[in-house]
């Protein structure tokens, strides 16, 4: 956008300006990703959704989430779609190399192996190296697998973690790999058969997502987490989403 300061010097308006001339904050995500973000009665609820509500309360402006496959999530930035991405991302150098911005780490995640209940075959990551494992597709679930070494035909890519979960309980893969607190938080609805090998074996921080072209708006975020960190608001959003 280009604009005419009170100076006549025309210039390109920062992101921050155009965020709050539009009069909304546009956030792209995946739905599907309990306790993170996830759909219930129509509309998009979770951890993610409170801390989002915080940054667009600090711009002054309001909150609109475009929802897709997460195959496209982060597309949405370079292609001007969406200023920010909140959905449960991991913060990795590869994805800063491809121009993405992170905010600073706002939460602390990590990847476990989901078995079938008693399948003791199933201990830990080198066990998979020769049985069928289940991912979401190009997530940090997927990276993992790939460099414990499962050969490419034995890992099974889904579009959402959920069917990854659905494919072990009906043994046609033997293990499934994701985010803990978002395995966590789909078993509790309903996979009795289903079970944790063991504890995180990679640790990951979560950030909040800009293209490479806004610093500005990532130093914004940067603001309102700390703010929410330090004044109560994500502590008191924190436990309603996640147990101790
Ligand atoms: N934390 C993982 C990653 O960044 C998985 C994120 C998937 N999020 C989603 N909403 N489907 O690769």
């Amino acid at each position: 956008v280009v604009g005419m300061t009170a100076s006549g010097v025309l210039h390109a308006q920062g992101i921050i300006d155009t965020i709050r001339s539009r009069g909304e904050l546009v956030i792209a995500t995946d739905a599907t990703y309990p306790p993170f973000e996830y759909k219930k009665d129509g509309q998009i609820i979770g951890f993610d959704v409170d801390v989002a509500t915080e940054l667009a309360r600090d711009l002054g402006v309001k909150l609109r989430w475009i929802d897709s496959e997460w195959a496209g999530v982060l597309g949405a930035l370079e292609s001007g779609k969406a200023d920010l991405v909140m959905a449960g991302v991991t913060i990795t150098e590869e994805r800063k190399t491809k121009g993405y911005l992170f905010s600073r780490p706002y939460f602390l995640s990590g990847q476990v192996i989901a078995r079938r209940k008693g399948d003791t075959r199933i201990q830990k990551p080198e066990d998979l190296k020769d049985k069928i494992v289940s991912v979401q597709q190009e997530t940090t679930g997927q990276f993992a697998v790939q460099k414990i070494g499962v050969p490419k035909d034995h890992m099974l890519k889904f579009d959402q973690i959920q069917d990854g979960l659905l494919d072990l309980r009906n043994k046609k893969s033997d293990a499934c790999v994701g985010d803990l607190p978002t395995i966590k938080a789909i078993l509790s609805k309903g996979y009795p058969e289903i079970e944790l090998a063991g504890p995180v074996f990679v640790k990951e921080n979560l950030g909040i997502v800009a293209w490479k072209t806004h610093p500005e708006l990532i130093a914004q975020v940067n603001r309102s987490l700390d703010r929410m960190m330090a004044g109560g608001a994500y502590a008191r959003s924190y436990p309603q989403w996640f147990e101790e």
